[in-house]
């Protein structure tokens, strides 16, 4: 089948040829319609978790998918052949992934219906970057909180947040690069700050004097940047990284730092799809390539300024 791979750590992604997958007993084989891009596909071919989790080469990259299952092992009993399904494909050991014409998926793994309404395309866009959302809003602390800075609000993640967070009335301030206050209102942010043309502790003052309940910081990967935006935050508040910078970021006491992980699960799947089927939580597309022109979308995503989800079309 067709892939996108590397061959070791680091090297630039090509288009392969590599044997089809067999499903084993328990497990379903998915025909990929569609893929979508996160930033930890290349993080992870780069190494992220080089030492931590074992890893196959060439390393077929990709987690996110949609498509319909082709077959299905001995005792596969939640899924039938033709199913439409969604999922994230990131079991160890990494080098299995989804910018491929097939996936391999245990039955009770991180994979879904697509429930009608929602099509394969939308589905494909949701895994990583709703789940991540849909969890970050589960923090108990900012589960309450009322004003919610988000730092990196256009990608996948930020436009997922800003509209369920938009949706339970938080008011969300979206800090971005670039003039993109029509695209952010539309998502639901009641704020957008151009952090190229605007001071952002200013912004953030001029709405939230006391600061913002909660800090969620999608683009700091070191500590001290992180610290500059959770000292935003009012006393008691909390300021969350998705890039592991809180923990050792020198940020005031009496806030609450949480460097967030995301735990994947078909429950969380189920729940983003019912809401994106009834149309409260629309990923926006970014670009839709044909699988053959990944690598040039790859190279895109490192260099920044993604404007909601990149989709490979397999
Ligand atoms: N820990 C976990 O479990 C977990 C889960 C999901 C994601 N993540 C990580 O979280 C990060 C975000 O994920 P994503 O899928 O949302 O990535 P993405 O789609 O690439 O979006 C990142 C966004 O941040 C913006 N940005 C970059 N620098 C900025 C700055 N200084 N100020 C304001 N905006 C800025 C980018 O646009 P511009 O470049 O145009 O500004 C882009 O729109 C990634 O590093 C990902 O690996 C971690």
């Amino acid at each position: 089948m067709r892939a996108v791979a590397v061959r070791e750590f680091g090297a630039e992604p090509e288009l392969v040829e590599v044997p089809d997958p067999v499903p084993g007993p328990g497990e379903v084989l998915v025909r990929v319609d569609y893929a979508s891009l996160n930033p930890f596909d290349w993080q992870s071919a780069d190494g992220l978790l080089e030492g931590r989790v074992p890893h196959v080469f060439p390393l077929v990259m990709g987690t996110d998918f949609a498509g319909r299952v082709d077959a299905v092992g001995a005792g596969t009993e939640r899924f039938r052949i033709g199913d439409p399904v969604f999922g994230q494909a990131s079991r160890p050991p990494i080098g299995a992934g989804s910018y491929a014409e097939y996936v391999t998926m245990p039955q009770d793994s991180v994979i879904s219906a697509v429930p009608p309404g929602l099509s394969l395309e939308s589905a494909a866009m949701l895994p990583t970057a709703g789940m991540t959302a849909a969890q970050i809003l589960e923090n108990a602390a900012i589960r309450e909180c009322e004003s919610l800075l988000v730092i990196g609000a256009t990608g996948g993640v930020g436009t997922a947040l800003t509209q369920l967070a938009a949706a339970r009335d938080v008011r969300v301030l979206a800090a971005v690069r670039g003039e993109e206050k029509h695209r952010m209102g539309a998502l639901g942010a009641a704020v957008t700050i151009d952090t190229t043309s605007a001071d952002l502790a200013t912004a953030v003052r001029d709405v939230c004097p006391e600061g913002v309940d909660a800090l969620v910081d999608l683009v700091s990967a070191d500590p001290d940047s992180f610290a500059a935006g959770a000292a935003l935050v009012r006393a008691g508040g909390v300021a969350l990284s998705t890039r592991s910078a809180a923990g050792q970021a020198p940020v005031q006491a009496g806030i609450e730092t949480v460097d967030f992980e995301l735990a994947a699960s078909s429950e969380l799947l189920d729940i983003l799809a019912v809401a994106a089927a009834k149309g409260a939580l629309k990923p926006p597309i970014d670009a839709e390539v044909p699988l053959e022109k990944a690598p040039r979308a790859i190279a895109k995503s490192r260099a920044g300024g993604a404007r909601g989800k990149t989709v490979f079309v397999i």
